[in-house]
């Protein structure tokens, strides 16, 4: 099997270079690529790409993610988010290839309380949410072959994250203030690339899988709680914290302004994903105490 891996220095992308090795053949491509373009950019050079390469799988975890400056870079977001992965799914349909794609939670309005479905009505309430909805839309509306997997608050112990940001805070400040009226899962990169994996594995045995599905680790925390959980790890292990995790203050979105509104709730229920695959989805304190070890090893005060 030939993989198209796009994105491969993101979070997802990165893990994915790991756990598709084992599948096949795999040709990880950024935005930097010399001998095939793997910019999104660059719409021709994709095209190209995939009629060079003829991959059977297309993995595209390359994405625009800057939420709140897509506010203000609305046609680089939705040329990356969109018109990119348009492009790929008519490649991908003209091939016969499967494509794998990662979208939001950010799709929904962020209403209520109860975890997101596939089939409930999406509503984004930012630029980055839309240009992510109308990236699904195309893929569906191309009729390719095609997972997309929809997540929440993916982390990964490479680059900066939110762990990182609360451990470095709460060693340099007074005090801490956290949100504490939005909640979702935080979900691995490492458990995103695992399960996109096994789904193209079984996909190859069962083409009837393809579809959209809802991917996030198990449990729900708001920011505020996830950070509390970060810290309190970091005590546990000694480190030196000037706010300690009963410390953090909570507060409410309303507290900090930001370009793009974000959804209060990012839950997303993931039954169809686990029924379909057979899968069990750890609750998302694992994954965030195996990457809290590794990063906390490491950590430079
Ligand atoms: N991060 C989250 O919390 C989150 C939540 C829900 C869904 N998702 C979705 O999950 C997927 C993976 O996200 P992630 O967390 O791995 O994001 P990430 O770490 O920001 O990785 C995205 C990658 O895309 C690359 N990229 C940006 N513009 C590009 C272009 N024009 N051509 C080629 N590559 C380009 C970036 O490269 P540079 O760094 O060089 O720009 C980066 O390596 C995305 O589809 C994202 O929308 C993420």
């Amino acid at each position: 099997m030939k993989i198209l891996l796009l994105g491969k220095n993101g979070q997802v992308g990165w893990e994915l270079q790991r756990s598709l090795a084992p599948l096949g053949e795999v040709l990880a491509l950024d935005a930097r690529s010399i001998d095939y373009s793997g910019d999104l950019t660059d719409l021709n050079g994709l095209v190209s790409t995939v009629q060079r390469y003829k991959p059977n799988v297309i993995v595209n975890a390359a994405a625009y993610t800057a939420v709140d400056k897509a506010e203000s870079e609305p046609l680089l977001a939705m040329r990356v988010n969109a018109e990119a992965v348009a492009v790929l799914a008519k490649q991908a349909c003209l091939l016969g290839s499967l494509l794998v794609h990662y979208s939001t939670d950010y799709v929904f309005p962020g209403t209520g309380e109860k975890p997101w479905t596939e089939s409930d009505t999406t509503a984004p309430l930012n630029l980055y949410g839309l240009s992510k909805h109308q990236g699904e839309t195309a893929i569906q509306e191309s009729g390719c072959q095609h997972l997309i997997f929809r997540t929440s608050w993916v982390y990964s112990a490479r680059g900066s994250n939110f762990a990182r940001t609360m451990l470095r805070l709460a060693i340099e400040r007074d005090s801490l203030k956290v949100i504490d009226d939005q909640f979702g899962a935080p979900t691995s990169a490492e458990l995103l690339a695992d399960v996109s994996a096994h789904a193209i594995w079984a996909f190859q045995r069962q083409p009837g899988l393809g579809g959209l599905y809802h991917l996030a680790a198990g449990g729900e925390a708001s920011w505020n709680s996830y950070a509390r959980f970060v810290l309190n790890q970091a005590e546990a292990k000694g480190m030196a914290l000037k706010v300690s995790a009963k410390d953090i203050e909570a507060v409410p979105t309303s507290a900090y302004l930001t370009a793009a509104k974000r959804p209060a709730n990012s839950r997303l229920n993931t039954e169809k994903l686990r029924m379909a695959f057979s899968l069990y989805l750890p609750d998302w304190q694992s994954g965030v105490t195996r990457m809290l070890t590794e990063v906390l090893e490491n950590y430079k005060c």
